[in-house]
């Protein structure tokens, strides 16, 4: 759709140290020289490399990231980052309610929407991840999941802040398997996840928010993902840890 911003974002999850994550945004640099992409081009770090990704990425046209903020400002909160210290950071981008927070953190719906919540009264931009398990999908209930997850993450934003939101569709059984989506099924999905939007806030609110697809996204699968209506850019876990592989992903994108 016309004006969605296109975004191409690798979530590298527990992977790289600070001088690694130097290191491959520099490479991606050099293989991104050239190369005239209409996407946003983000990378999320673990959280002890951000500040070196921020330095790497200057000048480069990468945006940086962080995997999930806490939804506090300060106190008694051990272990945790606040959206004000992500911001002095110079970061863009948030992920929010990734499946393996909900699988591995006790992240839940509730949870997702506090920490959107927090995020909205700043300035980074919320990616937040929806997805049903296999067993949803195969009892046919993945319309049900996503309108909860939807609804459940969503649920405190106010009418002027929706514009700032960015989803991610990422179905668990898609994450890590090597087993992609079909771009028939991602459409179908990324269009259901419109349908919540819009029931919500409006028609013409869910035709202005970008939708990603993640899971087991390629160089290989990349342009026919994007080549669907309703897919505005991809979530690449794996396949963003390599320099090369990531920038053939945003070549696919266009
Ligand atoms: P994957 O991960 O590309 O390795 O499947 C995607 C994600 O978890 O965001």
């Amino acid at each position: 759709m016309g004006n969605r911003t296109t975004i191409i974002a690798g979530n590298w999850k527990l992977n790289k140290t600070a001088s690694e994550t130097r290191s491959t945004i520099l490479a991606l640099r050099n293989r991104l020289v050239g190369l005239s992409t209409r996407a946003e081009v983000v990378v999320f770090p673990p959280f002890v490399s951000l500040e070196t990704a921020i330095d790497a990425a200057r000048g480069t046209g990468v945006k940086v990231g962080a995997q999930n903020v806490f939804w506090e400002q300060s106190g008694a909160y051990t272990g945790e980052v606040s959206t004000a210290m992500l911001e002095a950071l110079g970061l863009n981008f948030v992920l929010l309610g990734h499946s393996e927070r909900r699988a591995h953190f006790g992240e839940t719906d509730a949870t997702v929407a506090r920490r959107l919540e927090a995020v909205l009264h700043g300035t980074l931009t919320p990616i937040v991840c929806v997805g049903e398990v296999l067993e949803e999908r195969e009892s046919g209930t993945t319309g049900e999941v996503l309108a909860r997850q939807v609804e459940g993450a969503l649920r405190d934003v106010a009418p002027d802040h929706i514009g700032r939101v960015v989803m991610a569709y990422e179905p668990v059984w898609a994450i890590g398997t090597g087993k992609t989506a079909s771009p028939l099924i991602a459409n179908d999905a990324h269009t259901l996840i419109r349908s919540s939007i819009a029931a919500m806030f409006g028609r013409s609110a869910a035709d202005e928010t970008a939708i990603l697809y993640g899971g087991s996204v390629k160089p290989e699968n990349t342009a026919t993902l994007m080549s669907e209506s309703e897919v505005d850019g991809v979530l690449v876990g794996g396949a963003s840890l390599d320099a090369g592989s990531f920038a053939e992903i945003v070549r696919a994108a266009g």
